[in-house]
């Protein structure tokens, strides 16, 4: 649906005799936001490095509101999500838009079972790894492996293809993920068991071997499933933008996700619970993290308190609340609340919370910073964090590509404020 002007914007620049008229639009919530898709004509374009000023699309998946902590998927509070839903049923919500009914819900999660395992084929791609290659570059070349082998339904047009794209990625992606970890340790690879849920599911592939079964408790199992569907979705972030950017080209949705697992990966974004227990390992002991501390609030220092922080959220991150108390029942249950580490993390988040710096800057703890805990309590190794928050934040990509797709789109293409050499003749070597 085109968008209605609410009001008119006016913009005067100090020169042009006529001042500009650009369209307000409103959103069902949030702040309006002013069409500036003319100005190019008008001979101007508009300045926002990191876009952090900038709606670059229209959509209906997911809300935030960054300084109340609010987070909705297709209207529904996280929280209650978390409380009462569960992962899969997320992903059919996010896919669909409304929750599904009873035989809905049960036909999705069947649908998923049976996308569970890859081409055979696919296996003979790890072996072209080296055994100490991280997860997630072996993540990022296997999901885009995915588009030599469904040539069928790569007609991004046709939304029955889109759709078992959709299905084949959320099945297939805890496979991918736990065939990288089988690899770098050398062991075999576990096929995926459709009597589990998704969670016991990928734990199971992650953990049992042919000698030995995973018995799969049901704290963790709730735990690994809430860690993947406090992922699931976070509107347009730096990975699900890559998304809709590639998928704005025309790309294949395996190749446009592939991308997203890239742009993921970085410490800023989703390589953030990775580096946080780096970072506990770099602090050494409760001891030093004054020493620590001190050294986050240096301008002059690069360090930074890794998980704490977010470009939207200025108040606690409504996951990070979720997951907090997610982490003390994990805790719990195995009995290591007296880790080092784990107790460092706990000591990290009590001083930074109280310190002037953190509070006034309004810097929280994220999601990543509870993830990172519970993952490396259940046993995850660290190089796998990252892998488990691409798969939990598939559904989230792939509703967004279908969103972008399914409505009339234009390729992204962001203009600059060139500062470069202006035009000069070339000059031939031997003048140089
Ligand atoms: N430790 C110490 N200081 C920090 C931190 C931190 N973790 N995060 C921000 N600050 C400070 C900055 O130095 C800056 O100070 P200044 O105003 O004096 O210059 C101020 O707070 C604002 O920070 P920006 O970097 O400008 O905020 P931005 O929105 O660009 O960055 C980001 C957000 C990247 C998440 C940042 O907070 C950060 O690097 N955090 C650590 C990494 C992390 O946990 N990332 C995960 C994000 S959540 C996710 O992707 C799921």
């Amino acid at each position: 649906m085109a968008n209605q002007a609410t009001k008119t914007a006016t913009l005067s620049i100090e020169g042009e005799a006529d001042a500009i008229e650009l369209p307000v639009y409103q959103g069902a919530e949030g702040p309006d936001v002013i069409d500036v898709g003319n100005l190019t004509s008008k001979g101007y374009f508009t300045y926002d490095p990191g876009f952090v000023s900038t709606a670059a699309c229209d959509s209906e998946i997911t809300y935030i509101d960054g300084d109340n902590g609010v987070l909705l998927h297709r209207g529904y509070p996280i929280e209650q999500l978390a409380e009462q839903s569960d992962y899969l049923e997320l992903c059919y919500l996010l896919l669909n838009g409304e929750l599904p009914d009873r035989t809905q819900r049960d036909g999705f999660v069947d649908i998923i079972k049976n996308h569970t395992m890859v081409h055979e084929q696919l296996r003979h791609f790890f072996n072209g790894f080296r055994r100490d290659a991280h997860p997630m570059a072996i993540m990022c070349g296997v999901t885009g492996a995915l588009s030599a082998f469904y040539h069928d339904s790569l007609d991004i047009d046709d939304a029955s293809h889109r759709k078992v794209t959709a299905h084949r990625l959320i099945a297939k992606m805890p496979t991918l993920a736990a065939m990288s970890y089988k690899y770098s340790q050398g062991l075999p690879f576990i096929y995926p068991r459709n009597d589990l849920s998704y969670a016991e599911n990928f734990l199971h592939m992650m953990f049992a071997t042919p000698c030995e079964d995973y018995v799969v408790s049901p704290t963790i199992a709730r735990a690994m499933d809430r860690i993947f569907l406090l992922h699931a979705d976070h509107e347009q972030n730096a990975s699900t933008s890559t998304v809709r950017l590639a998928g704005s080209t025309g790309a294949n949705p395996f190749a446009c996700i592939a991308a997203g697992i890239a742009a993921l990966w970085g410490p800023s974004h989703g390589g953030a619970n990775e580096a946080v227990l780096n970072m506990l390992d770099q602090i050494g002991s409760v001891d030093n993290i004054d020493k620590y501390i001190k050294k986050a609030k240096d301008k002059d220092d690069p360090f930074r308190i890794m998980g704490f922080g977010h470009r939207v959220y200025k108040n606690y991150d409504p996951r990070a609340k979720v997951m907090q108390e997610t982490c003390r029942e994990v805790l719990a249950e195995l009995g290591v609340e007296d880790n080092p580490t784990l107790q460092m993390a706990q000591r990290l988040e009590q001083i930074a919370l109280e310190d002037e710096y953190f509070v006034e800057k309004r810097l929280y703890p994220n999601v990543d910073f509870y993830s990172g805990i519970i993952l490396k309590a259940i046993g995850i190794p660290v190089e796998m964090f990252t892998v488990i928050f691409a798969t939990g934040r598939t559904p989230g990509w792939i509703a967004h590509w279908n969103e972008m797709i399914s409505g009339p789109y234009k390729i992204g293409r962001p203009r600059q404020l060139y500062k470069g050499a202006g035009a000069r003749d070339y000059v031939p070597v031997d003048n140089r």
